[in-house]
């Protein structure tokens, strides 16, 4: 089969892979419909997280075609979405949906290393099936369901762990498809206003279309106009949807005394230089969520089904397997008005 292969620094191709097989009792082999790229994968792109040979994607639904013989929810012919972050399947959190805190050997994203192959590919295979995999609800459309498997969740997770009350004002940093969600996740919590801060003057045109304040970063003037904004006192809630450290830090900086700062951009500085007396004298929370993306179907799937959410509208561009090397590039550069990227692995 083919799968969308790492290469090395900014490059990635389609290569011809073993097929995926069985590879425990509870796993399954699915036959990807539609699969996604996500920021996350720009972190490998660029060299940040691991070497060449992955095989990428973590955001993929399709059909099951073979399963294991310890699996019994989940049936052969299924068209089933899958969470990109899984755990062992089987200890408490994993099967309280909680795949993060699994005590089985920790949280397992599918396309960054060897021992998890990704879905940017024609099959895949999905260990503990049963625990992670959710049947294609009746209401939710097969594209819609892309983004079930880990940015709607992310984005979601990132405003309920902000604090935000009810006529209360959100800052949300970076409007990538993540940051879009996370602003569009952030008004279900009531605020009176959301203030939105990118680079790119069409998300900025975004933003301020579903109905949040825009902010220009481009001349790293954040913090002061977020100050600005606020009559000086910073947001009681700020999301940080970029995962660099000038964002983070702006995050930190932007948050009003007593407030609450929820990253869900993916930092890998082991040494980020955290302002331990702004954080102190403000009393301010920090969080830091990778989603575990199944607790959040029960929330998300009435609200896309009953016409609250329309995740879909983050797709601008859909194109074959064969062209994700343009893919990447586009989504890396943000050229093309490009927000989100849809891949057809039978293309
Ligand atoms: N926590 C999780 O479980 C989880 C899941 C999915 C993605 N992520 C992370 O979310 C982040 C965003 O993902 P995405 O797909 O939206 O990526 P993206 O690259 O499309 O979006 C990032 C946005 O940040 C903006 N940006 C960059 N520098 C900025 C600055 N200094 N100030 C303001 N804005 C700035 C960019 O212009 C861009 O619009 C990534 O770090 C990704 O790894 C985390
Ligand atoms: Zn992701
Ligand atoms: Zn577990």
């Amino acid at each position: 089969m083919r799968a969308v292969v790492l290469q090395g620094h900014r490059s990635v191709s389609v290569e011809r892979v073993p097929d995926p097989t069985i590879t425990t009792p509870d796993s399954a082999v699915i036959a990807v419909e539609h699969t996604a790229i996500c920021g996350s994968d720009l972190h490998l792109y660029h060299g940040d997280l691991g070497g060449a040979g992955i095989r990428l994607g973590h955001e993929f639904v399709g059909t099951v075609l073979e399963t294991g013989n310890d699996v019994h929810r989940i049936r052969k012919g299924d068209r089933v979405l899958v969470s990109g972050v899984i755990g062992c399947g089987h200890c408490a959190s994993c099967l309280a949906r909680d795949p993060v805190t699994c005590s089985g050997g920790g949280p397992k994203v599918f396309g960054v290393g060897p021992d998890l192959h990704g879905g940017q590919a024609e099959m895949v295979t999905v260990p503990g099936v049963d625990a992670f995999a959710l049947a294609i609800p009746e209401q939710v459309s097969a594209e819609q369901s892309v983004l079930l498997t880990d940015i709607l969740p992310t984005g979601y997770l990132g405003a309920l762990r902000a604090d935000i009350t009810p006529g209360s004002t959100v800052v949300v940093i970076g409007l990538g498809p993540v940051g879009v969600f996370a602003l569009q996740c952030a008004a279900l919590f009531g605020p009176a206003r959301i203030l939105a801060v990118d680079r790119v003057p069409e998300r900025l045109r975004r933003a301020r279309e579903l109905g949040a304040e825009p902010i220009d970063a481009t001349n790293g003037d954040t913090v002061a106009q977020v100050l600005a904004a606020t009559q000086g006192r910073g947001a009681p809630s700020v999301i940080e949807a970029v995962g660099a450290d000038a964002t983070v830090s702006d995050a930190l900086m932007c948050a009003a005394p007593g407030g609450t700062v929820s990253v869900i951009g993916v930092n890998t500085n082991m040494a980020f230089a955290y302002p331990m007396p702004v954080a102190l004298m403000r009393r301010l929370t920090f969080r830091v969520t990778l989603a575990s993306i199944p607790s959040t179907w029960d929330a998300l799937v009435p609200l896309i089904a009953t016409g609250r959410l329309h995740p879909e509208q983050v797709f601008t561009h859909r194109v074959g397997l064969s062209k994700a090397a343009e893919a990447y590039r586009m989504f890396d550069e943000r050229a093309d008005g490009v927000l989100k990227v849809l891949l057809d692995p039978t293309a």
